[in-house]
């Protein structure tokens, strides 16, 4: 399956690139197995995501999926970007091969742990927001754990 023309352009010309300066909460993620990583910087104000962007460490898939997703929760509510599933990214990238599937997860992931370090930043447990954030520890290449 080859990329859909909208993932080759979110790789080519992705939205939200770089550090946000006043970002009052950041979020790593990265996968084990294949070593990429995604950072994620947000502005949060009364609840809601007034400004996020991304720095992607990693293949084109994990590019793409990270610039559709700063696009989607961008003036969300912080409870309407935690819905966002790594399935709803790739349906708006018009899909992605089914190996390259975990690399929208790390995207799900990055808005996850931004979020739960805004809660952090204020003294509060993210857990209860936003759950236990999932990682992949295992090493074989028989794990088929969504994140690998
Ligand atoms: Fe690692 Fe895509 S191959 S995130």
């Amino acid at each position: 399956m080859a990329y859909s023309e909208k993932v080759m352009d979110h790789f080519a010309n992705p939205r939200n690139v770089g550090e946000l300066p006043n970002a009052n909460a950041v979020g790593e993620v990265g996968n084990p197995k294949c070593g990429d990583i995604m950072k994620m910087y947000m502005f949060i104000e009364n609840d809601v995501i007034k400004d996020v962007t991304f720095k992607t460490f990693g293949c084109g898939a994990a590019i793409a999926t990270s610039s559709m997703a700063t696009e989607l929760v961008k003036g969300k509510t912080i409870s309407e970007a935690l819905k966002l599933s790594n399935m709803a990214v790739m349906q708006a990238l018009d899909g992605l091969p089914p190996v390259k599937v975990h690399c929208s997860v790390l995207a799900e992931q990055a808005i996850k742990a931004t979020i739960s370090d805004y809660y952090q930043r204020q003294g509060l447990d993210p857990t209860i927001f936003v759950g236990e954030l999932k990682s992949c520890e295992h090493e074989d290449e028989s794990c088929s754990c969504e994140l690998n």
